[in-house]
């Protein structure tokens, strides 16, 4: 993975049809995704479950692009080697998943993935000076993780603001995660980001057997932000 800060769509397959993984990956790729995000819940950090390494090593050969893995578990270590080994490019662990993040980090990094620290809207940015050189990635949740199809939190843009001239040059992505759609996306990326996740604003009004809505709607998210 080299670094730039051109804008990437990530497709969320907590939207894409469980029965059909494989297929849903290729469609959306071929639709125009550059990154693919897997949301990884454990119905303890967060109020749902989705899936864990095994599905993870499961759909690895489908994706071409970058494995985007969001870990919604806590706690987080004694599963970072397992995910890592599912091939996972990135691994995204919570600011809030326990007390030592700092260790959780180095783990990731020294599992051979590139290291991502995902905060809750609830949580500021006090912490990040010390975080700052040992991340790859932060991910600003837009919504309370757990579910899709939630509601975009605008309080969030400020701290995206704040996040883009605390990194300054360093090689580090901003993510957006939670209720993109093509009314919230040019914020975000006016803001300073430069990943955008989307789960149900990519998804909706196509399936396995008419996969085309997916390139519409990766379109309609790109073009909101051109436009803006
Ligand atoms: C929420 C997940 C998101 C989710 C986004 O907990 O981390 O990745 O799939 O879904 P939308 O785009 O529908 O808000
Ligand atoms: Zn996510």
């Amino acid at each position: 993975m080299t670094f730039d800060r051109s804008i990437k769509i990530a497709p969320s397959i907590l939207s894409a049809d469980f029965a059909n993984f494989g297929k849903e990956i290729q469609s959306v790729e071929a639709q125009g995704a550059d990154w693919i995000h897997v949301d990884v819940m454990d119905g303890h950090f967060v109020p749902n479950l989705t899936f864990g390494p095994p599905l993870c090593a499961a759909i690895r050969p489908h994706i071409k692009t970058v494995m985007d893995v969001h870990l919604m578990i806590a706690p987080v270590d004694p599963y970072i080697q397992a995910f890592a080994d599912a091939g996972a490019d990135i691994l995204t662990a919570h600011l809030e998943s326990g007390p030592h993040v700092h260790r959780t980090l180095q783990a990731i990094r020294a599992a051979g993935c590139k290291a991502g620290l995902a905060l809750n809207p609830g949580t500021g940015l006090e912490d990040l000076p010390y975080l700052l050189d040992m991340i790859d990635l932060v991910c600003v949740m837009t919504v309370n993780p757990g579910f899709g199809g939630q509601k975009f939190i605008h309080s969030q843009i400020d701290k995206v603001k704040r996040l883009r001239e605390m990194i300054g040059d360093r090689p580090i992505h901003i993510e957006i995660d939670g209720g993109i759609t093509p009314e919230t996306a040019p914020l975000m990326t006016a803001a300073g980001a430069d990943v955008l996740v989307a789960g149900s604003a990519v998804f909706k009004g196509g399936s396995v057997e008419n996969p085309a809505p997916y390139g519409a709607n990766i379109r309609a998210i790109r073009s909101s932000i051109v436009a803006a």
